[in-house]
């Protein structure tokens, strides 16, 4: 196609050939087993899609009283199911009891300190509505805010359930965030109640939760009400009478028989904020009815759900994957879930294989940034165990380098294990794009195909759909049931932000590529895009090159003006261990321009103990942007996990 056509799609120069087929054995028993039986699916709820949603939504959530409209579409405004009452609590606990599963696992926990405790379907229903009965004492009414700051304890999830039980909207805040943070996200949601725990473990140390709250209160006038668990203990948790109130004194003396509420299927669920490239966090909604069959029915299909699965999603609920695959999707599938407190590396490099090995963990959902950290740790601490209880793998968060992706397939999944690479947002409510794992054959580093629902679309910067094998803009052009009904507060951000480029569609903000197969490739945010001499170049592809070194760990690409190519590229790496000399500098670039060629060869190439990553784990090259360009900070960096990496890096300039 020429030029003007295709204006400003983005090349492609990494090429992977690398094909994965599922194992006939895996295949006889998945539970979509055939292609044509995901074709069926596909062209189903793309040319039907009322018929389809409506009969997946009665088949597999409960409803009070039936919806009469599938979906009321009017962009950018979604109902689904309209009409209808049903609760998420609901469909994640009480359902299963109700169905005679009431004495199935729920929840395997453990602690960081190795503290167990498990939960079963019946008695987490009594602990969630306990949980709820001590909110509704605590003045929480149906359309309240309440925060939730807590380290992974069950009471996490109980929390969050609860909220949903009585209809309250629970806005969960990653226990890593700072008083100001927190204050903020309060601020905006107008939060009545905050649940927190009067300290958190982590690798060892006891970080005071409580105290951070109370820094936060101090600027939150909306929050009326402190909940405190008791996790770790001691005499010194401060206190505030007449606003704060121990977790063991309001909700253990409850008697747990509160009903879930029959709720419209549009009834606000959660608000979940997530960082902007600048500027305040964004409230993302999502609501009742379509948010939940939407984690439930992703869960099935690209976990493969089995009646006897140990399931272990290791993300934390404070983001999107722990909302939808520890919470809403695996509970309301009637799974059972290993949940961990602690960091992967405490008291030892191997503790995610420890606990593989000890509850016989069947699915492994995790991110590419622990799968980095592995391989970077050696793998003496993976071949300590057994891991021969797993049968499938996941990844999201962040493209997978394939080298990263062949790792994790032959060191975890000893070969046998599909990975099911999974691309989706905050804002999509679930997975989007990713193999089914009984019948999609794998590339290293792709998403492969959307899922039934999901109608993707790509295009140049004029908004003409761009070819086969070229990047542009990944678009979604049907609306989903998981699809985010709002920002909070904030409607014109909500319209200019992912409905106004590209009219009618939902922009997603990433670039994709679509290859002759159909397999999808995601190559990065939108604006991480490289520019040189004219060339558009998406960042993950030359840090898939540089990670194909064998003595390269991460690496981050970004584009740093210049004035002769426009943007010169500009690389961070972190090495397995070897010196950080001008040989390997040497080798590295040559190795870049042997795998990809020479207009990726990066332009300087600058070793670091560490990469700056947000705390979901996400490596931020905004700010690396800024660091090469030897330019001042700017924008948001309240979600930076490591202050410590940037400044460093900073004073190398
Ligand atoms: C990125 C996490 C490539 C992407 C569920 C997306 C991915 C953003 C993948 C959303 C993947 C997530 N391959 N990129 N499998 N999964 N991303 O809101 O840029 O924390 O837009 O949701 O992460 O991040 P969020």
């Amino acid at each position: 196609m020429s030029e003007a056509t295709q204006s400003g799609s983005i090349d492609h120069v990494l090429h992977e050939r690398r094909l994965f087929h599922p194992k006939p054995e895996f295949t006889q028993k998945a539970v979509i087993s055939t292609v044509e039986q995901y074709q069926e699916l596909y062209a189903a709820a793309r040319d039907t899609p009322d018929a389809f949603w409506r009969d997946q939504a009665n088949e597999h959530l409960h409803w009070f009283e039936p919806f009469d409209e599938v979906c009321r579409w009017e962009p950018p405004h979604a109902n689904w199911f309209v009409g209808g009452k049903t609760n998420a609590c609901y469909n994640a606990v009480d359902s299963h009891v109700q169905a005679g599963r009431g004495d199935k696992l729920a929840i395997i926990w453990e602690g960081e300190p190795g503290d167990t405790r498990t939960l079963t379907y019946r008695e987490l229903q009594t602990e969630v509505a306990k949980c709820a009965e001590g909110l509704v004492e605590l003045g929480i009414q149906q359309g309240d805010v309440v925060s939730i700051y807590m380290p992974m304890t069950p009471e996490l999830a109980i929390a969050m359930l609860a909220c949903a039980r009585i209809g309250a909207v629970h806005s969960v805040i990653f226990a890593g965030f700072s008083a100001e943070s927190i204050a903020d996200r309060n601020n905006d949601a107008s939060a009545k109640m905050v649940i927190t725990s009067d300290g958190l473990n982590r690798r060892g140390n006891v970080l005071p939760l409580k105290a951070t709250v109370d820094e936060a209160l101090a600027k939150s006038p909306t929050v009326q009400t402190c909940l405190v668990l008791r996790r770790t203990g001691g005499d010194d948790t401060p206190m505030t009478a007449g606003r704060d109130v121990w977790w063991h004194d309001v909700i253990d003396k409850q008697p747990g028989d509160l009903a879930a509420k029959p709720l419209d299927s549009e009834t606000p669920l959660f608000i979940l904020y997530t960082s902007g490239s600048t500027g305040k966090p964004k409230g993302i909604l999502h609501t009742t009815a379509g948010y939940n069959l939407w984690a439930k029915r992703t869960f099935q299909w690209v976990f493969d759900h089995r009646e006897d699965d140990v399931y272990w999603c290791t993300a934390d609920c404070g983001w999107i994957t722990g909302h939808s695959y520890i919470v809403y999707g695996p509970l309301s599938a009637g799974a059972t879930c290993v949940m961990y407190e602690g960091a992967p590396n405490h008291p030892a490099e191997d503790r995610f294989w420890e606990l593989v090995e000890k509850y016989k963990v069947t699915i492994l959902y995790t991110a590419p940034t622990a799968v980095r950290a592995f391989i970077k740790w050696g793998d003496h601490h993976v071949d300590k165990h057994d891991l021969s209880s797993l049968r499938l793998l996941g990844s999201v968060g962040e493209g997978i380098n394939p080298e990263a992706w062949m790792w994790y397939h032959e060191k975890i999944g000893g070969g046998r294990c599909p990975i099911v690479d999974t691309w989706w947002q905050t804002e999509t409510g679930g997975i989007m794009m990713s193999p089914l794992p009984g019948i999609t054959p794998t590339k290293p580093g792709s998403c492969t195909k959307p899922l039934p629902g999901v109608v993707p679309m790509i295009v140049d910067e004029l908004g003409n759909d761009v070819d086969t094998e070229h990047g542009g803009k990944l678009c979604i052009a049907q609306p989903w049931p998981g699809m985010l009904r709002g920002i909070w507060g904030d409607e014109q951000r909500f319209v200019e932000q992912y409905w106004t480029d590209v009219p009618g569609n939902y922009l997603t903000g990433d670039n994709a590529r679509c290859d002759r197969d159909g397999y999808y490739w995601i190559m990065g945010r939108i604006d991480d895009v490289i520019n040189v001499s004219g060339h558009r170049l998406s960042t993950i592809e030359v840090e898939s090159a540089l990670v194909s070194h064998p003595d390269v760990c991460e690496a981050a690409v970004v584009g740093r003006p210049d004035d002769l190519k426009g943007q010169a590229i500009a690389a961070f790496v972190t090495t397995t261990g070897r010196e950080c000399n001008d040989e390997l500098l040497k080798e590295l670039k040559l190795h870049v321009r042997k795998q990809i060629g020479a207009l990726a060869q990066p332009d300087d190439i600058r070793f670091t103990a560490a990469l700056p990553k947000t705390r979901s784990g996400k490596i931020m090259r905004r700010l690396l942007r800024d660091v090469a360009a030897g330019r001042e900070l700017a924008g948001d960096t309240s979600t930076l996990e490591d202050l410590a990496s940037l400044a460093k890096l900073q004073e190398e300039s």
